[in-house]
């Protein structure tokens, strides 16, 4: 689900070893090994009676994305926040983007959603961080570029729905100082560089603004970074939605937060969305090469031509084959979009089951998902053409939040 980052092959004969973190993804033959990821970052799965114990927390029916394993690794959501969120604490929710491109992809957006679900669920403040400076040391862009692309990508997350009550987006150009400057500095004070460079594998050929960002991605993990909103209350939990990339990031920020006398945030995080032409294996996703995904500006025309045309098929090569053989369920593109997208779980089991058995054709599951993708394109285009530049001001705006549990 880091859309953005190339999941590069291993050239042949190289070590096959897998790097995640927040600036590369590659992977070994195969694709990402999720459960090595999951034992080499120590985080934890989340498995079945996690998902059902949500559920009945929240008195709400769990998330598509959740149900089916997307987002599918946590640290300390059940011991911790969900046991506390039962006898009564409160907490605040906290993810961002790094603004590098105008256009959204899907991949993108579904971080949003699934955080507007556990805002809607949980009835929470939430704080949305927009990296801009991170892209300018990062990219080769110009800091007004950065800005400019922050406020663009602002209007797409607010037209996913966020309650304007209860949130407050802010980029790192325009809010940086204050409270949150002063624990960035305590951050940073508590990270050596040799504790940087094992955790973000920087090169002794990396300027020194890299180095010294991590802290601005930490800060908002303290809620005293917050005064507007959190006044002195600077014990209040924090919980992270974000893409496994950014593990390292809140290892780092959990291991500081008790020398600081704060809580550490807890994570809830997910898998990479496959880039169209993926199948699981040594396939390359690039940024560059609008082929490779569904961008939220796509017109039906183009949605429904990069999908037939692009969409990586587990099915066989001819239908004779096909009805014979039927499809390979793991490799196949259209399914796992569906995966993420089609929110009825008895048409999801049937498609596959007809699929896996050779009944249903490739082209027949395309169709569905080409129609399942062009409603939510269309969805989405018309919640952003309602965002103002006095919406995203007033999301932006340094304020109280007065009814943010409620
Ligand atoms: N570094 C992230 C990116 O490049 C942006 C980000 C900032 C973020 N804070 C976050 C992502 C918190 C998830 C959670 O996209």
């Amino acid at each position: 689900m880091a859309p953005e980052k190339e999941v590069a092959p291993k050239e042949d004969g190289q070590e096959e070893e897998q790097v995640v973190n927040p600036w590369e993804v590659s992977a070994g033959k195969g694709g990402i090994d999720y459960d090595k990821l999951v034992d080499q970052f120590g985080c934890r799965r989340i498995d079945a009676a996690l998902v059902d114990r949500v559920a009945r927390i929240t008195a709400a029916p769990p998330h598509r994305f959740l149900r089916r394993g997307l987002f599918f690794a946590h640290r300390d959501l059940s011991e911790l926040l969900l046991d506390l969120y039962e006898r009564g604490e409160k907490l605040y929710l906290y993810t961002g983007r790094g603004p590098s491109s105008e256009a959204l992809h899907f991949g993108h957006l579904i971080p949003f959603m699934f955080t507007k679900y556990l805002q809607d669920v949980f009835k929470v403040p939430l704080v949305i961080q927009l990296t801009d400076d991170e892209k300018f040391l990062w990219k080769n862009l110009t800091v007004q570029e950065c800005k400019r692309l922050a406020r663009e990508n602002a209007k797409d997350i607010i037209a996913c729905g966020f309650d304007i009550q209860r949130t407050f987006i802010f980029t790192d150009f325009g809010f940086v100082g204050g409270k949150f400057y002063e624990n960035m500095i305590q951050i940073a004070r508590c990270v050596t560089y040799n504790k940087a460079v094992g955790i973000f594998g920087f090169s002794p050929e990396d300027h020194i603004g890299k180095v010294s960002f991590p802290p601005v991605q930490a800060a908002p993990s303290f809620p005293s970074s917050f005064p507007h909103l959190f006044g002195d209350n600077d014990q209040l939990r924090c919980l992270i939605p974000c893409a496994i990339d950014q593990d390292p990031y809140f290892r780092m920020t959990r291991d500081v937060a008790p020398r600081l006398g704060y809580q550490k945030p807890s994570l809830i995080e997910s898998r990479f969305f496959p880039a169209l032409q993926a199948c699981g294996e040594n396939t390359k996703m690039s940024a560059s090469d609008p082929n490779s995904a569904i961008y939220v500006t796509d017109s039906p025309k183009e949605i429904k031509n990069k999908i037939n045309r692009y969409a990586f098929s587990g099915g066989q090569d001819s239908v004779e084959l096909h009805r014979k053989l039927g499809a390979n369920l793991d490799v196949d593109v259209p399914i796992n979009y569906l995966n993420f997208f089609l929110e009825d779980d008895d048409e999801l089991e049937r498609i596959k089951m007809e699929y896996k058995e050779g009944r249903m054709l490739t082209g027949e599951v395309k169709q569905r998902l080409v129609t399942v993708l062009s409603e939510l394109v269309a969805r989405h285009q018309r919640a952003r053409a309602q965002v103002t530049e006095e919406i995203v001001d007033a999301f932006m705006a340094v304020r109280p939040l007065p009814n943010m549990f409620d």
